[in-house]
This record gives C-alpha cells, structure tokens and sequence, in this order.
C-alpha cells in the first residue's frame, strides 16, 4: 500500500488499521488528510486482501480534534461549501463501504474528528475519549455530515443539545448516549477492536454488506428501507454462502464462507 503523509496505513490479517498521523495537531482533519483517507478508503473497497478498516488517532491523546481551523480563515461562502462538499463525499464512502469500518476512539473526538467517527460503522471509545460537535463556538455548525448522523445515532433532542451546547461529552455518557457501542481501557482499544471486526469478518461479507445497505436504506430519500430488505435477504438466498451457512449448520460445522 502505498505510503502516507498524513496518515500511517498497515494491512494485518486483512484488516486495514488507518491512524490519523498528525499528532502535534491533535490529528486534526486538514485538506491533505481528507484526500490521503479517501485514497486509503477506495483501497479498502478495491483490495480483494482486505476485508474491513479501523480508524484510529495517533497518540493518546486524540481521535481528531476537528476539522483544521487554521485552513478555515479567509475561506468564501463557496470555498466553504466546496469544503463541506469534499467532507461528505470521503465520509459517505466510509459509510458506505462495503466493508466493515470501526472508529477505535482514544482520545478527543470533536467537531469533524465525532464526524469521521460517527461515519464509521461502529465506534469503541477509551475511557479518557471525549465527544463533541463545538462548532458554534467558532460561528460555524457541522459541515461533515454531523448535524445528520448525530440525530440519526443519539435522536433530535439529545442531539440539538450537543449541538447547540457545544459541550464535550465524556466516554461513559457517550455509551449512555448511545454514541459508541463499548467504552473499554486505554491499553485494550485496539485489541477490542480488533476482535470485534475479526468476528464480524468471519461471517459471509456479502451477508455483512446487505446488512449495511439495508441499515443505511432506512436514511435514503426515496428508498424503502422494508423494500430494500426484501430484495437483499433475496440476494443473499442465491449465494453460495448461504448454502455453506445452512449446511454447516446441519452438518453441526463452522461454515467457511468464500464471499461468493
Ligand atoms: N485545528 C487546528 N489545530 C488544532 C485543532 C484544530 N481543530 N485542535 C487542536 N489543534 C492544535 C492547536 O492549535 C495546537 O497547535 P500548536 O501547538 O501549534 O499551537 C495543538 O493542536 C495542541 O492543541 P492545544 O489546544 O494546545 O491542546 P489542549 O490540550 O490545550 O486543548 C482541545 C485540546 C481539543 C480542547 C483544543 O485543542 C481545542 O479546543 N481544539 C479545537 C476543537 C474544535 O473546535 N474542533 C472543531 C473544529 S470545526
């Protein structure tokens, strides 16, 4: 895989493990980044070797502090819906990948950092993470798709709370929230995280795919998320892996699923 600046990319047992590599600058997201992780990103769905990602920040101290302010002054009206434009084209890739993609968040997760969490599929947090979406208090709201997928995750009035408080969250009300699916220590983010796609990952990945479409189908204008439903768990009916699924079963096996 191709080297980084931004980021430092490694691909082991087929997973992808991508941490933001701006430490000095509490990896915050600059223009650079967002290019260099939409690169990692199109390597995630093309790469037939790897079989899901898991973003993480680098040092123990943030996730992503935010989009980076400093690129923000002088910007236009039109400089600044090109940039929220680009955001939301990289993090709608995350979230609809069709692979798995797990946030491991150790540190501050605010602004554009909860945003890029918030696009992957999962989030586990350390217990010193912090969440927020500050943006009001630089005269700005949320231009990576946070305003949306914070009231899709935690609903509308906790949401506008956050948004409107700016208030940074701890882990443990960020997993009463609902924001992050496991708050776990510091020395064991990786691992749990880790595990967890390896178990996902063990599973038919057509299987998974179909479960992230038709997640995500439930947001989609125009798109009947039941409908959609029906025409996967069709589609999943006429793959082979369906067939080692229930034959394992039968033959009380573990199914060994070929994506197929
Ligand atoms: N953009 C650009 N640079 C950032 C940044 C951001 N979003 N967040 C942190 N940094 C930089 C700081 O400017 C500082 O750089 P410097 O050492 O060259 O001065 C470095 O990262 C360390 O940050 P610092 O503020 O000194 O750390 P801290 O521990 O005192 O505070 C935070 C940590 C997260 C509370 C604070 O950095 C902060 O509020 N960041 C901005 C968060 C934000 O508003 N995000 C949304 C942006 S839309």
């Amino acid at each position: 895989m191709k080297e980084f600046k931004t980021l430092i990319t490694e691909v082991t047992n087929g997973i992808l493990i991508i941490t933001i590599n701006r430490e000095d600058k509490l990896n915050a997201l600059n223009k650079a980044l967002i290019n260099e992780l939409d690169e990692a990103i199109t390597e995630l769905y093309d790469n037939a070797e790897i079989k899901g990602a898991i973003i993480t920040g680098k040092g123990n101290k943030a996730f992503a502090a935010g989009a980076d302010i400093a690129e923000f002054k002088g910007l236009t009206e039109e400089d600044g819906k090109a940039l929220a434009k680009r955001g939301h084209v990289v993090f709608n890739k995350i979230e609809m990948s069709p692979k798995p993609v797990i946030a491991a968040v150790n540190g501050f997760a605010l602004g554009g950092g909860c945003e890029l969490a918030m696009a992957c599929h999962l989030r586990i947090a350390s217990e010193n993470a912090k969440f927020g979406q500050p943006e009001v208090k630089l005269g700005l709201i949320p231009g990576y798709g946070g305003t949306q997928r914070l009231t899709q995750i935690i609903g509308k009035g906790k949401a506008l709370e956050l948004l409107m408080t700016a208030d940074t969250i701890d882990a443990t009300c960020a997993g009463k929230l609902g924001l992050v699916n496991e708050v776990v220590q510091t020395v064991e983010l990786l691992d749990t995280c880790k595990s967890l796609i390896n178990k996902i990952t063990s599973y038919s990945p057509i299987a998974i795919t179909n479960v992230i479409q038709s997640v995500y189908a439930h947001f989609k204008d125009g798109i009947d998320g039941f409908d959609t439903e029906i025409s996967l768990f069709g589609k999943c009916i006429a793959t082979e892996d369906f067939s080692e699924g229930i034959n394992a079963f039968l033959e009380k096996r573990k199914p060994s699923f070929k994506g197929k």
